[in-house]
């Protein structure tokens, strides 16, 4: 995942991931203050890069699928959507550009084929986007703080690993279903490893469970928040502690979240969650459209939240 501000001049990146520097072999300090161009290489389609241009001049969200290079020169395959945030006045703030490398298939056929399939995933990713991103709009606009990409692209994070699941899921199968336990272990990987601090591990226990996309996002974007918050507000004052996240199947069909952490728990004051942060409005709003119930006790010592989400069979 990359982001870009095109308020600066030539629409340099600002910001980029774990996983972009795994994929690309480029460091963060080689990609910072770039324009993205340098991924292309010479065989790169001019059209669907001039296509690409054309969107981003005029603040539009695109998606396509083409050649770029790694750091050593190795060519490979990206499914790349770009979609513009903007801040609540509605100027255009960032690109986010979520980069996802789909197996090459040398046969032009079987080429045209994939990338309707592809088109279709895109599509689908950019709706998802779309609700993410008007739901974290109200913070695009302190762009001066250096937190702000951090905050950002911790939330947009859970959504580049979906379109990776769902990338991936593609030619094996195409109905619009993806592994949620296998999803939200690697959410939970991400934040263990974004907001990581040593002394402080996570634990991970995850059941199969097969879901629509639509429900993936919406769960995904749910336990990044109650486990970021777990990372950075449970341990303050500890050296060391543990939070454990256990993802099952109930009997009817739906799913059970536990988040626990053994960390200070949430001050006595306060009833969580609540509309008064980003973090809390995301949680209500989202656990109202999955009917979803949210119990949240504090432990003998730490925190407890427990999301029971239905499920039709
Ligand atoms: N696991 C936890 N342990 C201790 N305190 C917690 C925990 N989870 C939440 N809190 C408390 O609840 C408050 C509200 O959390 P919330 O996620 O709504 O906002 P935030 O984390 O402060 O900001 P953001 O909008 O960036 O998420 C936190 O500031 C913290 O004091
Ligand atoms: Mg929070």
């Amino acid at each position: 995942m990359v982001l870009t501000n095109p308020r600066l001049p030539d629409n340099p990146i600002v910001y980029v991931n774990r996983a972009f520097q795994n994929l690309t072999g480029y460091t963060s300090d080689m990609a910072l203050g770039r324009n993205c161009r340098f991924l292309q290489c010479d065989q790169t389609s001019e059209a669907k890069v001039a296509d690409l241009r054309n969107a981003v001049a005029q603040g539009e969200e695109h998606s396509t699928v083409l050649l770029n290079a790694r750091a050593n020169g190795e060519q490979y395959l990206n499914a790349l959507l770009i979609a513009p945030i903007h801040d609540d006045e509605g100027d255009l703030v960032y690109f986010v550009g979520l980069q996802s490398e789909v197996a090459q298939d040398h046969q032009a056929e079987r080429l045209e084929q994939f990338e309707t399939v592809m088109a279709e995933i895109q599509h689908r990713v950019k709706n998802h986007l779309s609700m993410i991103l008007g739901l974290i709009r109200m913070k695009a606009r302190r762009s001066d703080d250096p937190n702000e990409f951090k905050d950002l692209s911790r939330r947009v994070e859970s959504l580049q690993l979906l379109y990776e699941e769902m990338s991936g899921a593609t030619l094996e199968r195409n109905d619009g279903k993806i592994k949620l336990g296998a999803y939200l272990g690697r959410v939970a990987n991400a934040i263990a490893y974004l907001d990581s601090r040593p002394g402080v591990r996570m634990n991970i226990y995850v059941e199969p469970l097969m879901v629509d996309t639509e429900t993936a996002v919406r769960i995904g974007l749910i336990l990044s928040e109650v486990l970021t918050n777990a990372m950075q507000h449970a341990f303050r004052e500890q050296k060391s502690g543990l939070v454990e996240l256990r993802v099952s199947r109930t009997d009817n069909g739906g799913m059970r979240a536990i988040v626990s952490d053994d960390g200070v728990g949430i001050p006595e004051d306060v009833t969580w969650p609540n509309s008064e942060s980003l973090g809390g409005r995301i949680v209500q709003g989202l656990c109202e459209g999955l009917q979803a119930s949210l119990q949240v006790t504090r432990g003998a010592v730490g925190t407890i939240v427990m999301m029971d989400v239905p499920m039709a069979e």
